[in-house]
């Protein structure tokens, strides 16, 4: 597969064109934004744990049934996938309160849910990625009434498969963040990454943070969080 010109560079990630139209090949990069690109710093090795947790993730989730971009892994860094339109919602599950949502509603974070809850983000770094709702994003032509409710159960599947497969690593599975895209024939399938980017990782015994949240929240040890939760994926404890 030959790798052409450069067709985006987004916060972490690079695009490139591929001699097949409907490939492309995302490259990982260690660059960290929080806050809308507010904060700016880098994170030694990142790119590398994204890329392959994230592959090693959509496999999984395949296998479970949930469609995916994933097409295969051509380095530490570099990963083909189909080229899709995403979607621009960012889809929101959440196991346990934290982050927005404990700030939102003013309530303490690590209190578990019965139920895991949902939620969507207008993409659009203009306006902070406002929530939004279902009617709205319909109203907007942002996605069609079908393809969010297609959306809403490949997300809740996601869950369960994912919450089950941290918590035999021993990490609780707080929250995450989806994206999803439409290929070429319309299909809709999972997209972007699956990551400490994108999710919230506790240790089960410690509650220690395992993700981004360290650098966001300046905790420290950030690379060894990145480290700790990749080693975990891939010795299987
Ligand atoms: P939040 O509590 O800040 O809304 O974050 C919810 C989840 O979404 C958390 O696991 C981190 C992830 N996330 C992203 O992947 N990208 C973002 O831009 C934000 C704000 C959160």
């Amino acid at each position: 597969m030959e790798k052409k010109e450069q067709l985006y560079e987004g916060k972490a990630k690079k695009v490139y064109a591929t001699d097949d139209k409907d490939l492309v090949i995302v490259s990982y990069k260690d660059d960290a934004t929080a806050f809308d690109g507010l904060k700016k710093g880098t994170i030694a090795g990142k790119g590398v744990v994204n890329n392959l947790m994230t592959n090693r993730m959509m496999q999984l989730l395949e296998k479970a049934g949930v469609p995916t971009h994933f097409v295969k892994e051509l380095s530490e860094r570099e990963t083909l996938v189909k080229k899709v339109h995403i979607v621009p919602l960012e889809v929101i599950i959440r196991n346990v309160s934290a982050g927005s949502f404990a700030k939102r509603y003013g309530v303490e974070e690590g209190i578990p849910f019965d139920e895991p809850t949902i939620e969507f983000s207008y993409k659009n770094d203009d306006l902070h990625d406002p929530l939004i709702n279902d009617y709205h994003a319909i109203a907007l032509h942002l996605a069609t009434k079908e393809e969010i409710a297609l959306i809403k159960q490949y997300a809740f599947k996601v869950n369960d498969v994912l919450k089950a497969y941290f918590l035999t690593l021993g990490v609780k599975l707080i929250d995450f963040k989806l994206e999803f895209g439409k290929t070429a024939d319309g299909t809709i399938v999972l997209a972007d990454e699956i990551s400490p980017d994108t999710c919230r990782f506790w240790d089960a015994k410690t509650d220690e943070k395992l993700d981004k949240d360290r650098f966001r929240r300046d905790l420290g040890g950030v690379e060894d969080a990145y480290r700790e939760i990749f080693k975990r994926v891939t010795e299987g404890k």
